[in-house]
């Protein structure tokens, strides 16, 4: 059985990987939660399967095995499993020892991505996946990658439930336009928690004279409204749907959002996390695969160069990851981050009585 750390919530969903990092019949391998995992797909069906990485002999990663059709064999002394977690065959015996079963975890692909539940099987309900269904339109484009960064994974909902920051670290990026965040007249921010448990925030800013760094639909050289409504799902699962029209329209006018993120991070262990990050957009020049890569590679490096350092830092300051229990100096625009803070305090501590 695996140790359920309380700097994590367990009974939830969390992207394991992106679908397409677990491809053909390769053995993927991935710590979450600080639990070592092996994901594969079955031959066939291409159904992905997780399962505690580690063989119940003598602890080797069964991720380092070899693949015999659904199952796999242990590369140290030859125990082999199927896809159930069940111990198949053993080369020492005609059956397979008792007790010598692997763990096995739910598992759904969904939005382009796996989704794993590591806390009480009982409890998975995929119908809780949080709606990322942007992901599913090719027409889109969607684009997902993964980032790593070393930090704690609440450092990740810290950082994007509290977007004034790309006024300052992000100034020569994405965070071209230079008013002061809060002091544009006009310009509102709310946040609030629903009944559901989520997180949800809007920013909307009037009057911008100059497109930034994307196109929003509405003509250059027209000033225009621009919003952002976040919301955010535990455990730290951020969808951000942005819209644009020109100046003093009815923003109900907007006919789609010009571009939705997806934002979601994963524990690897207390202080190193998995980011998985996706748009998808309807302006945009550069279509193709080399634009696509181009893309990513732009935000990838934003993302190594600006917040990843910055994390790190912050992760390297704090004795605890216990945010609120440092005693922050807490800023008007940090309302919903605070608010996460304090849904997953709670959550935590309901998991662990
Ligand atoms: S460690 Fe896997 S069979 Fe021995
Ligand atoms: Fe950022």
């Amino acid at each position: 059985m695996i140790t359920r750390s309380p700097e994590f919530i367990w009974n939830a969903w969390h992207v394991a990987a992106l679908a397409n990092e677990v491809a053909g019949d390769a053995l993927f391998a991935r710590r979450l939660l600080d639990v070592p995992v092996l994901i594969y797909r079955k031959q066939g069906s291409g159904e992905a399967v997780a399962m505690l990485d580690r063989c119940p002999h003598r602890f080797a990663y069964l991720s380092k095995g070899l693949r015999k059709g659904d199952e796999v064999e242990c590369i140290y002394h030859g125990l082999r499993f199927g896809a159930d977690g069940r111990c198949t065959h053993s080369p020492y015996q005609d059956a397979p020892p008792p007790g010598a079963d692997v763990q096995t975890f739910p598992l759904v692909e969904k939005h382009r991505m796996l989704w794993i539940w590591l806390g009480d099987a009982d409890k998975a309900d995929p119908s809780a996946i949080p709606d990322h269904s942007h992901m599913d339109r090719d027409d889109m484009r969607p684009l997902l990658w993964h980032y790593h960064f070393n930090g704690n994974w609440q450092l990740g909902n810290d950082n994007l439930m509290e977007l004034t920051h790309l006024f300052f670290l992000h100034t020569s990026t994405i965070g071209g336009w230079k008013e002061e965040p809060g002091k544009v007249p006009g310009e509102v921010y709310t946040a609030r928690s629903d009944e559901q448990g989520r997180v949800l925030s809007r920013t909307f800013v009037p009057n911008i004279p100059e497109h930034g760094t994307f196109d929003n639909g509405v003509p250059h050289g027209t000033p225009f409204d621009q919003w952002n409504d976040t919301v955010w799902e535990a455990p730290a699962n951020m969808r951000f749907t942005m819209g644009a029209v020109p100046a003093g329209d009815d923003p109900a006018s907007c006919r789609q959002p010009y571009m939705e993120q997806t934002h979601c991070i994963t524990p690897e262990t207390a202080t190193t996390s998995h980011y998985f990050s996706g748009f998808t957009r309807i302006i945009e020049l550069e279509r193709d695969a080399a634009g696509d890569q181009q893309f990513i590679d732009f935000f990838s490096g934003i993302f190594a160069r600006e917040d990843g350092p910055i994390m790190e830092d912050i992760e390297a300051q704090m004795s605890s990851h216990d945010l609120l229990a440092h005693n922050p100096v807490v800023l008007p625009r940090d309302k919903g981050a605070i608010l996460v803070r304090r849904l997953v305090a709670q959550r935590i501590a309901a998991e662990q009585g």
